[in-house]
């Protein structure tokens, strides 16, 4: 995998810059945090794939008014950083398949890392919603019970289950993505004020 053109403090500091909301940010470093694990899993560079969890919404704090226009502005924001264009064009390719964004909508995810982005930034919703619900903690949180809301649709009913689904693309399994993202969400429990 390329390298990646500045470190992970400098991209802490360009999130925050654009003050991003408390909830927002806890999604980035959650994204960070479960590709990390899924890096793992799967053989790949972790700081790569951390990466492109950290900065995967990059645009979001000022195209959230007009979600039509979420991921038009990241391409111009990663090129003056550094970013190389395949590193651009996956962070692009968790919008594919969105009716909600125009100019990504017909577009498909086709490559291993590009599953594993949009699966992972995906589960987030899941765990958070799930470690609300139990008293905010996650650390004693079982692949089990996280598999029984991933099933039940009516819990966090706007978490795309068949986004997540898309992990088996990569090789690995749904049970591995849900170790994988309680591992990940607990690695940063106290970052995101959960226990
Ligand atoms: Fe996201």
């Amino acid at each position: 995998m390329a390298q990646l053109p500045i470190s992970r403090e400098k991209a802490l500091e360009i999130l925050k810059s654009y003050n991003p909301e408390e909830f927002d940010m806890v999604h980035y470093l959650e994204s960070e945090a479960v590709m990390r694990e899924v890096a793992k899993l799967l053989g790949e560079d972790e700081d790569y794939f951390g990466m492109l969890g950290l900065l995967h919404d990059i645009d979001w704090t000022m195209t959230k008014s007009d979600v039509s226009t979420h991921l038009t502005k990241a391409p111009e924001i990663l090129k003056r950083l550094g970013f190389e264009d395949d590193f651009i064009e996956t962070i692009l390719s968790h919008g594919y398949g969105f009716e909600e964004l125009p100019h990504l909508k017909d577009k498909e995810r086709t490559k291993k890392v590009e599953y594993a982005l949009a699966s992972s930034e995906t589960i987030t919703g899941l765990v958070y919603a799930y470690a609300l619900m139990r008293g905010k903690k996650v650390s004693d949180m079982e692949a089990k019970g996280l598999k029984k809301k991933f099933k039940d649709k009516a819990f966090a009913a706007g978490c795309r289950r068949d986004v997540i689904s898309e992990i088996e693309k990569t090789g690995l399994t749904l049970d591995q993505l849900f170790e994988a993202a309680i591992r990940g969400v607990t690695g940063i429990k106290e970052e995101i004020d959960l226990s």
